[in-house]
């Protein structure tokens, strides 16, 4: 079974990056995966990473391992400044602890992209940083990544239930890139 471990969202209550992680996983569960969140208040738990002294707490160690045992990913950031949000870049850094593994990094998983701004161009800018740590970490972005206007859209209804046809069938399609190739790529 293909597992998919999410990453990301923001501290905000109701953060929409954290909704749109969660929707995707839940769209790659109904495709036969298996996933895991690691939310805005999870990734908070984890201290600033320092490449000398690695793995010092539990939250630090759990969110090691699961990427190690994943075979696809899910990160999604808000546009902080123009820019990937330091709370998700964090996590991301302490995924340095991968750097030795005989699967390094993200290699050879598909890796989606998700931002969410108040603007289109922190969206666009801060999918194309994404989409350059995930070749950085010889992951493979899936051929699509979603940019949501959060002033301009709205993807989810008061109850959290996602509301926008147009991003649900994104989600869909992204879930469709994460699950299916999986085997294709392990292949290669
Ligand atoms: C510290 C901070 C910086 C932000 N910088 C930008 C920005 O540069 N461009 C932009 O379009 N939106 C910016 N925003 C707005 C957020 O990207 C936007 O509200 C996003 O949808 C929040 O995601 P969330 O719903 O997951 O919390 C910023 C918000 C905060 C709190």
């Amino acid at each position: 079974m293909t597992h998919v471990v999410g990453i990301g969202g923001t501290l905000r209550e109701g953060s929409s990056s954290e909704r749109l992680v969660r929707a995707t996983l839940d769209r790659c569960v109904a495709r036969g995966a298996s996933a895991q969140m690691f939310d805005g208040p999870f990734l908070a738990q984890l201290p600033h990473y320092d490449p000398a002294a690695p793995v010092r707490c539990a939250a630090e160690r759990d969110l090691v391992e699961a990427v190690r045992a994943a075979d696809a990913l899910v990160i999604a950031s808000p546009g902080y400044h123009g820019g990937i949000s330091g709370l998700v870049k964090n996590a991301i850094d302490l995924l340095e602890e991968l750097a030795r593994d005989a699967r390094p990094y993200f290699d050879g998983r598909p890796v989606g992209l998700i931002v969410s701004a108040a603007g289109w161009q922190a969206t666009g800018v801060t999918l194309t940083a994404l989409r350059g740590v995930v070749h950085a970490m010889r992951g493979w972005p899936t051929p699509l990544g979603i940019a949501v206007n959060s002033v301009e859209q709205r993807p989810f209804d008061g109850s959290g239930a996602l509301a926008d046809p147009a991003i649900a069938a994104q989600i869909d399609m992204l879930a469709a890139q994460l699950v299916a190739p999986v085997g294709a790529l392990a292949r290669a």
